[in-house]
């Protein structure tokens, strides 16, 4: 591989409209609220609406990357999508996320999936395609985009969320450097969380997945640290960044890796609350999003104190159920403090609307029918953003985008696109 300075030049997170509050779960399910909020740490779960998909989070993910960071679409040569929200046997999300948004033709377009891996199967493979010199000079966006369902009054309901996260990748990027080839990696074939074709609703094997995640973790980290020695170690991290189902699987997370390390609780908690909560705050606004659960992670954490962190090493940790993980580091590149500011990175949280707890039933139940009637498209959907409006009578999805900044219509020129009214 050739040696160059290889990572995430930019980030931008999209959400649903929509957000339910736990308070309000709770009081339905019977459940103290305590639970929620302190047992697994969370406060909000964003819920995906009508005309709001895999698809249309990812794009207005990835719009906003592009046009904060200041990206020329031109220089992007990779789109790659990590999701577990099918949409379709085959067609990628990935080529619906070229098309609305214009990309190059010379670009090299693909889904990767590995449950909540699958994000870091795409960061992964635009990092290497860059570091190998096989992009000649250009960029990778890379979009994670996922709706968690669980059964309604299922355990996991309130792990719930829906969300996109979108990155620039490049050389010498203005975020985070991230070390290739020394990373820790762990897979095993488990059943601890998966989501059968005839489903909407994934189904999950609650506890033993609290067990898994850890295994792995201690796998990862093992290996991790077995590479640091034989490399003659490194800065110590500043902060870990985990893969986010609820705040509280963090915690445990991160206690794993105390007692890893020889910690005792105490201590553990105090690095807890210094090293790991600044990065859980959109987390417990938004709920798990899956592929984007570690990268939301990243952007809290660098909303919150890019500028402290220039220079530091943290370390990421990605899990994915089934399951297959990877622990890497990175460096906060110089000026990440300013650039982060300018991204307005907790932007897409704000101005959400409060769902009615009958309105999130029905939006649930009218989602659990697996496919949308063919032949019936909504353009009444909002136009503010990218929407999708169903599925047309050759059962192609159609989506429009409106341009967030102008207000104004955008006719983008693919079959399966429609304008703004
Ligand atoms: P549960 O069994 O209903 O909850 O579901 P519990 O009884 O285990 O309680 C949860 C916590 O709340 C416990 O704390 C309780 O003590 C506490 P802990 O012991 O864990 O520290 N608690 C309270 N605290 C304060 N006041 C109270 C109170 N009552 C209880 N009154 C479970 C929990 C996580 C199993 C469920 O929500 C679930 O199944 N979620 C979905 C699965 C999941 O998120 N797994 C995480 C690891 S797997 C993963 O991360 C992969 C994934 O993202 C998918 C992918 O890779 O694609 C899911």
């Amino acid at each position: 591989m050739t040696l160059s300075t290889v990572g995430i030049d930019a980030i931008s997170l999209s959400t649903p409209r929509a957000f339910l509050e736990l308070a309000d779960l709770a009081a339905k399910r019977g459940v103290p609220v305590e639970k929620y909020t302190s047992g697994l740490g969370a406060v909000r779960m964003a819920i995906a609406g009508p005309g709001e998909d895999p698809v249309t989070l990812a794009t207005d993910a990835a719009a906003r990357v592009i046009e904060r960071a200041g990206i020329d679409p031109e220089s992007i040569g990779m789109c790659a999508v990590g999701t577990e929200t099918g949409i379709d046997h085959s067609k990628p999300v990935a080529s619906y996320v070229h098309g609305l948004l214009d990309l190059p033709p010379s670009c090299r377009v693909f889904d990767t999936k590995h449950a909540c891996f699958g994000g870091t199967a795409a960061l992964m493979a635009a990092c290497e395609w860059i570091a190998s010199g096989a992009a000649r000079g250009r960029r990778a966006l890379v979009v994670c985009t996922d709706i968690a369902r669980y059964a309604l009054g299922s355990p996991g309901e309130p792990t719930q969320g829906a969300g996109a996260v979108a990155m620039i990748v490049s050389e010498r990027p203005r975020l985070l450097e991230i070390e290739l080839g020394r990373s820790g990696r762990y897979a095993r074939d488990v059943h601890d969380f998966w989501r059968p074709l005839n489903r909407r609703d994934a189904l999950v094997d609650g506890h033993f997945s609290v067990a898994c995640y850890l295994d792995a973790f201690t796998g990862a980290f093992d290996e991790w640290r077995r590479e640091e020695e034989r490399r003659g170690g490194g800065d110590p991290l500043a902060r870990v960044v985990y893969h986010v189902p609820y705040p509280k699987m963090a915690k445990k997370a991160d206690r794993q890796r105390a007692k890893l390390e020889g910690l005792d609780d105490a201590a553990a908690d105090a690095r807890f609350a210094r090293e790991v909560a600044p990065s859980l705050a959109f987390s417990a606004e938004v709920g798990n999003i899956y592929t984007g659960s570690l990268y939301m992670a990243v952007a809290s954490l660098l909303h919150a104190e890019a500028s402290a962190l220039v220079g530091t090493r943290i370390g990421l940790f990605s899990y994915g159920s089934g399951c297959g993980a990877e622990l890497f580091a990175a460096r906060v590149a110089e000026g990440a403090g300013g650039f982060a500011r300018e991204l307005a990175l907790d932007e897409p949280l704000r101005d959400r609307v409060r769902l009615g707890f009958d309105r999130y039933e029905a939006i649930r139940r009218a989602d659990a029918e697996e496919t949308p009637r063919a032949g019936v498209l909504d353009e009444s959907l909002p136009c503010d953003r990218t929407a999708f409006l169903g599925i047309d009578a050759a059962e192609r999805r159609v989506y429009r985008r409106a341009r967030p900044a102008s207000g104004t219509a955008r006719i983008a020129p693919r079959a399966s696109i429609v304008a703004a009214a």
